[in-house]
């Protein structure tokens, strides 16, 4: 028998006829994010849900599928989930980490270079048709070669984030949970420094933590006011590990250098000033928006969800206690 799946939102071409061809499939008519009630209709009779970052799954929701097996998120961060709820009634919850590392790291580093070199404000200059011609004195950025690049977190993502910031001659400080080993820290070319010295050493400051309750809003006013004053921050993590409201006041009153944003702390709404700072690059969460990532991340969630209504533990389980 079929796996039956409910999926709740179109994925990458690859993905759904796999998904087609293994389980029997219900999804989404809709290119936009469903209500509660909609998931809790379209889980009648599944026994899987396939969901992404913008799906809150809630215990309510959890509680009206009781035939429901697995939670397959797509993406790696699964903040939108209530895991602790979900292990509470023995229901694994996947994501779907390492295949987005490089594209997530290659949207961070683009943002570094944007946010310093003023691509966005160049091509608003441009498109406005305002641009004048070549000026020795228009436009100048920060330098990139030889600056310190501040990591807080240091996982797949942050590691990949130092691979790229060796080629631009960058020295890599970094801050984590867990210290790696001098071996370690040695292969990847980065200095360990407690967070608030990676804070106020680095000219580029680059986020690469999950999102949970320990790390809301890790950067607020005290850290923007003990940030250089030419220094940018890069967030390719979540939005509410910043304070934004804090944020824009840094930006605003130029107290920190810039920004490169992909996540905000309400998508899709940002703070209001947001969209006019001039210092601040702003995107659309593209972090691992290229088809080949999504088709990786689909496959992925796919081969979770077939394994758990297998009756086997599946390979990216956030929520592993429910097998000890
Ligand atoms: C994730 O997978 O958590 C990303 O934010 C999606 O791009």
């Amino acid at each position: 028998m079929k796996p039956k799946v409910f999926l709740t939102r179109e994925l990458p071409p690859t993905v759904l006829a796999f998904l087609r061809e293994q389980c029997d499939l219900a999804m989404n008519p809709a290119d936009r994010v469903l209500t509660a009630a909609e998931v809790i209709a379209g889980l009648r009779g599944r026994d899987a849900l396939l969901c992404n970052i913008t799906d809150p799954i809630t215990a309510e929701i959890m509680d009206a599928a009781p035939g429901l097996r697995v939670i397959a998120n797509f993406g790696v961060g699964f903040n939108n989930i209530d895991v602790a709820a979900a292990t509470a009634r023995r229901l694994p919850v996947t994501n779907t980490p390492g295949v987005l590392t490089e594209a997530t790291a290659d949207i961070a580093f683009a943002l570094l270079l944007a946010a310093a070199r003023r691509l966005g404000e160049g091509e608003r200059l441009v498109r406005s048709r305002q641009w004048t011609g070549w000026n020795p004195m228009q436009m100048l950025g920060a330098d990139v070669t030889g600056a310190t690049l501040g990591l807080l977190g240091f996982g797949r993502i942050g590691q990949a984030m130092a691979k790229r910031a060796r080629a631009f001659d960058l020295r890599v400080v970094y801050w984590n949970r867990t210290r790696l080993s001098p071996a370690d820290e040695a292969a990847h070319g980065v200095e360990y420094r407690d967070f608030n010295d990676v804070v106020a050493a680095a000219d580029y400051l680059s986020l690469h933590v999950a999102y949970n309750k320990d790390t809301h809003h890790l950067l607020g006013e005290k850290q923007f006011a003990a940030m250089k004053p030419t220094a940018f921050v890069i967030n390719t993590a979540r939005g509410p590990v910043i304070d934004e409201k804090a944020l824009v006041r840094a930006l605003a009153s130029r107290r920190i250098g810039g920004a490169g944003l992909d996540v905000f702390e309400k998508e899709p709404a940002l703070e209001p000033e947001l969209y006019t700072l001039e210092n601040a690059v702003i995107v659309p969460h593209l972090g691992s928006a290229t088809i080949g990532t999504r088709t990786k991340m689909g496959m992925m969630a796919a081969q979770n969800l077939l394994a758990a209504c297998a009756g086997q533990r599946p390979p990216n389980c956030v929520n592993p206690a429910i097998y000890a």
